[in-house]
């Protein structure tokens, strides 16, 4: 018999498409297992205030597909101190919580470590970040959508690019990511792509513009990884550099938001499942990820410890199918 009766979960950090998918999952199967389940609102900072209520199954009606995150998160410095983790640990004991669910990416994984390694909380992580910046899983809950949004905002772009024969500098998310750019750029053909995993220099980027140009491809499309630069600088450097019909565009929160792809959906709702059904086998301080496409649980300490491994593969394709000018 499994000693978890009454299990929270939480969604902290940025928030991401797939969020929703998840807190629906853990909300039924938590209830279908006979466990209690309850909501805490704002992140770890609710859970600092004790913002934490029971949680039935219409409360997770209609919300699978839905952008964003029902339960609210935040950005809680508080929690990265000792005093701010042991208030969090005092609302999960107070409310007789046996176990918590923790949404959100390495960040939020780390609060969760604290929780589990400092108070002894029976803890799971589920990846929720459009970044895919988590080296323990292939992909996180909230990347396939962000990176079909980018392409849409591409697609559309180029229409009134290639209309004006102009350039565009499309700055995309990913901290210090460059795999919504790399995915998202290859899949639209940007002429070229910036991330912060391969090293550039200004006068590649001029070259491989002037080339096209010379070429007579005026609409040429750079995705550039917000962690390799801005976009409104390198807009303003390259005309600064060359005669060249430039634009630059930040896709910034437009792509954290929207509908969840199937992808995202489905993957929330299988990773959802699959905490609960950890925490139930009393697997301790887990983060739940996917690899080769099943479901897998990790040791957090062990999954935060490993480094992000960058696709140069792709990046080489993506880069070597576009010089064809
Ligand atoms: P993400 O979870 O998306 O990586 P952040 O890095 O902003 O986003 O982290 C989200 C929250 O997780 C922080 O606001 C803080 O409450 C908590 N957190 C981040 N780092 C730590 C840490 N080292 N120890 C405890 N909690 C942390
Ligand atoms: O981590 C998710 C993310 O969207 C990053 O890609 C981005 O750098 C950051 O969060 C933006 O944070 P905020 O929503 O606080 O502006």
């Amino acid at each position: 018999m499994s000693k978890v009766k009454k299990i929270a979960v939480l969604t902290s950090g940025g928030d991401s498409q797939g969020m929703n998918a998840a807190i629906y999952s853990v909300v039924r199967y938590g209830l279908e297992q006979g466990l209690e389940v309850c909501g805490v609102t704002g992140g770890y900072q609710g859970l600092i205030d004790g913002n934490i209520r029971t949680m039935k199954a219409m409360d997770v009606d209609d919300i699978i597909h839905r952008g964003g995150t029902v339960l609210k998160t935040s950005r809680c410095p508080e929690m990265k101190t000792e005093e701010g983790q042991r208030k969090a640990f005092e609302t999960l004991k107070a409310n007789k919580i046996d176990g918590l669910v923790v949404i959100g990416g390495d960040g939020s994984f780390q609060g969760a470590k604290a929780l589990a390694t400092k108070f002894g909380m029976l803890t799971m992580g589920i990846p929720g970040t459009i970044d895919n910046d988590l080296a323990y899983t292939d992909y996180t809950l909230g990347f396939d959508s962000a990176v079909n949004a980018v392409m849409s905002t591409i697609k559309m772009l180029r229409d009134t690019m290639t209309a004006n024969n102009r350039s565009c500098v499309v700055e995309v998310m990913g901290r210090n990511c460059g795999d919504i750019a790399l995915y998202a750029g290859m899949t639209s053909g940007a002429e070229i792509i910036l991330v912060p995993e391969v090293r550039f220099s200004m006068s590649e980027v001029l070259e491989r513009l002037q080339h096209n140009i010379d070429h007579g491809k005026y609409d040429n499309i750079i995705v550039l990884a917000e962690g390799a630069g801005s976009a409104v600088q390198m807009t303003k450097d390259i005309k600064q550099a060359m005669d060249i019909n430039i634009r630059s565009m930040v896709v910034g929160h437009l792509q954290r938001g929207g509908d969840a792809s199937f992808s995202d959906r489905l993957l929330g709702i299988r990773m959802g499942r699959n905490a609960v059904k950890g925490l139930i086998e009393g697997r301790s301080s887990c983060v739940v990820g996917v690899r080769d496409s099943n479901i897998i649980l990790e040791d957090i300490v062990v999954a935060l410890s490993k480094r992000k491994s960058f696709n140069y593969g792709l990046y080489e394709l993506a880069t070597k199918l576009v010089k064809t000018y």
